[in-house]
């Protein structure tokens, strides 16, 4: 079963499967925390139960969050694990364990649960603070040789039990910090080999306005696709193959070559699909609207239109796809011919 994060890019690209761990990993402040907020907040009326915990962080960022989460109505389903960055070490060490059995408890009585890490990153700083103070031998970068099998053993958690068990799953998204980018460190490399895959962000994008900043040939789900609806699937390894060729492209357009009439077709689709794929924080879309978004473009309705516009013809096909009520297992015909449809009337205003 797939988990829905409402974030166009991951529920097409990278999708996450109930059951799995995906990373969230990127430097400071290109929007970790936002990309897993969203997943929470798209997680009301799904009948997924969420934990948030926050590891070291500053009093601001816990009220802000915090604060996020009750505007967009998630209390009522999410529990937040608070230990700050004044908290004693050995409580900073112990809140994602703390989190993680919250979550477990509700696995266990079947039902599906969501659990953010934020982050670990500052997690392992303070295990290797609490490791140096009980003067256990320090490792590379300083960290204590056994951080690997700590964060394993948190992660290894996150599954997805049989119908003898309950059924239940745990889902986790924990969040790990990069220094310029660098996820060949220490802590990233582990925590990218413990779990399913990564979601990275990525600086220039970020300062390019490609928000949320995910780099698409850098992220990973190795198989969170074996979760994804068919039809999403298909839809979105058709679109991938295209927006993969035309930033093979762009590169070159840089260099001012003069470029033939195919490739200049496939670099007006890649711009658009790239004006298509920016997404604001908080505002997370349903998988129906995705599929529509993606047939569209997949046959070609996007292809005569303006970048400027392409922004205000997604907001009414939101509305559209909403009141239309159509449903994934509906027949493609069904979708191109509903989507054509309005592409048409609005066209014509
Ligand atoms: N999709 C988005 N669209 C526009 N702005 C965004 C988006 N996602 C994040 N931002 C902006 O980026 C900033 C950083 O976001 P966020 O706090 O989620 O990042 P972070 O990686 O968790 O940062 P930190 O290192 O502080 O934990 C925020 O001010 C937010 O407004
Ligand atoms: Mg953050």
């Amino acid at each position: 079963m797939p988990l829905y994060t409402g974030i166009k890019v991951i529920d097409t690209l990278i999708p996450v499967g109930k059951g799995q761990r995906q990373l969230l990993i990127g430097d400071e402040g290109l929007g970790r925390s936002s990309v897993a907020l969203d997943a929470i907040i798209n997680q009301r009326g799904k009948d997924v139960t969420c934990v948030y915990v926050l590891i070291g962080q500053k009093r601001s960022t816990v009220v802000n969050t915090i604060d996020i989460l009750r505007k967009n109505h998630a209390l009522d389903y999410t529990t937040i694990v608070v230990a700050e960055a004044s908290a004693l070490p050995g409580l900073q060490h112990l809140a994602p364990f703390a989190g993680c059995a919250i979550a477990e408890y509700w696995m266990r009585q079947g039902r599906d649960t969501l659990v953010v890490y934020d982050d670990l990153s500052t997690h392992a700083k303070t295990y290797r603070e609490l490791s140096l103070l009980l003067r256990r031998p320090p490792g590379r970068e300083a960290f204590p040789g056994d951080i690997f099998s700590v964060h394993a053993r948190l992660l290894e958690r996150a599954t997805c039990l049989n119908a003898a068990h309950g059924g239940g799953s745990m889902t986790a998204l924990p969040i790990v910090e990069t220094s310029l980018g660098e996820i060949a460190a220490y802590i990233p490399t582990n925590l990218i080999s413990i779990t399913d895959g990564q979601i990275y962000l990525d600086r220039n994008l970020f300062t390019g306005g490609f928000r949320p900043a995910i780099d698409i040939a850098r992220s990973v789900s190795r198989i969170g696709g074996k979760a994804q609806h068919p039809r999403i699937k298909k839809e979105a390894g058709r679109m991938k193959l295209d927006y993969l060729q035309f930033l093979e492209l762009e590169v070159f357009t840089r260099f001012g070559a003069r470029l033939e009439a195919s490739m200049e077709r496939v670099i007006r689709r890649g711009r658009v699909l790239r004006e298509i794929l920016k997404q604001d924080r908080l505002a997370p879309l349903d998988i129906e609207f995705q599929m529509s978004w993606m047939v569209a473009f997949n046959d070609g309705l996007f292809d005569e239109m303006k970048i400027e516009d392409v922004s205000v013809f997604l907001s009414t096909l939101k509305k559209q796809v909403a009141q239309s009520g159509l449903r994934l297992d509906k027949p493609r015909e069904d979708w191109v011919s509903a989507v054509s449809g309005w592409f048409n009337t609005e066209a014509k205003l």
